[in-house]
């Protein structure tokens, strides 16, 4: 078997029971996007990008005590299990500290196009139908209420204070998601999101329509 249905089905297994928005399905769906965006990018090497959008959330910050190395060190631990040449892990590595939002006032700037490819590939799945679930998904899982129209959004600007962040789920939309088609590197990436934030846009608005009991 190959490094990368090696890793797939490594990860599969790994995430298989995971209920915090960062499962299998989400993976899968970041590794096929990064595939598809990849088609417009021939420089890209396939190896580098299908292992990093595979690895990419293997042991994310949030639930590492912001531990921001531990996704990295986690993603060498298994290249190196499975022999991966030391040039390919350090870039798969790069890749996986790079991927990550931090903050709407945090520039997050990618060094390669394996790099800008797996980010606008995750970036896509945190917005449209998907990226709605899985940001009331992660609220409910963190207990949060869906709204506050009391708690104003905050455009973190410092990674910190965004890790710190508690605020209702809705606020996430002002915070991230409705400004992560203007976050993406790539052109196919930024013609995926167009339906997608529409979507988002029409969804925001209903959901504040019906809180007030308007509708
Ligand atoms: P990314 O993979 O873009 O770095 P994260 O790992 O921060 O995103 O988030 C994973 C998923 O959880 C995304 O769909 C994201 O929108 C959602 N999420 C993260 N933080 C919050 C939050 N404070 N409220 C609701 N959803 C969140
Ligand atoms: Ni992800």
């Amino acid at each position: 078997m190959d490094i990368i249905a090696a890793t797939a089905q490594f990860i599969e297994q790994k995430f298989a029971d995971e209920g915090s928005g960062h499962d299998w399905a989400h993976i899968r769906r970041v590794w096929l996007m990064a595939r598809r965006l990849a088609t417009a990018a021939p420089e890209a090497d396939h190896e580098v990008t299908e292992l990093a959008a595979l690895l990419h959330d293997i042991a994310d910050w949030k639930f590492h005590d912001g531990d921001y190395e531990a996704g990295p060190r986690a993603a060498r631990e298994w290249l190196r299990s499975q022999q991966a040449p030391e040039a390919l892990i350090v870039r798969v590595e790069t890749v996986i500290r790079e991927v990550s939002f931090k903050g709407l006032g945090v520039a997050t700037p990618v060094s390669s196009i394996e790099a800008a490819l797996v980010q606008d590939a995750d970036r896509l799945d945190a917005i449209g139908a998907i990226g709605i679930a899985r940001a009331f998904a992660y609220g409910g899982h963190k207990g949060r209420p869906l709204h506050d129209s009391a708690v104003a959004p905050v455009a973190h600007d410092s990674f910190a204070s965004y890790q710190k962040n508690s605020a209702p789920t809705l606020n996430h939309f002002y915070e991230k998601l409705l400004h992560l088609k203007d976050r993406l590197n790539t052109d196919a990436a930024r013609q995926v999101a167009q339906e997608r934030h529409a979507f988002m846009e029409t969804y925001v608005a209903r959901f504040l329509a019906e809180w007030d009991g308007i509708d």
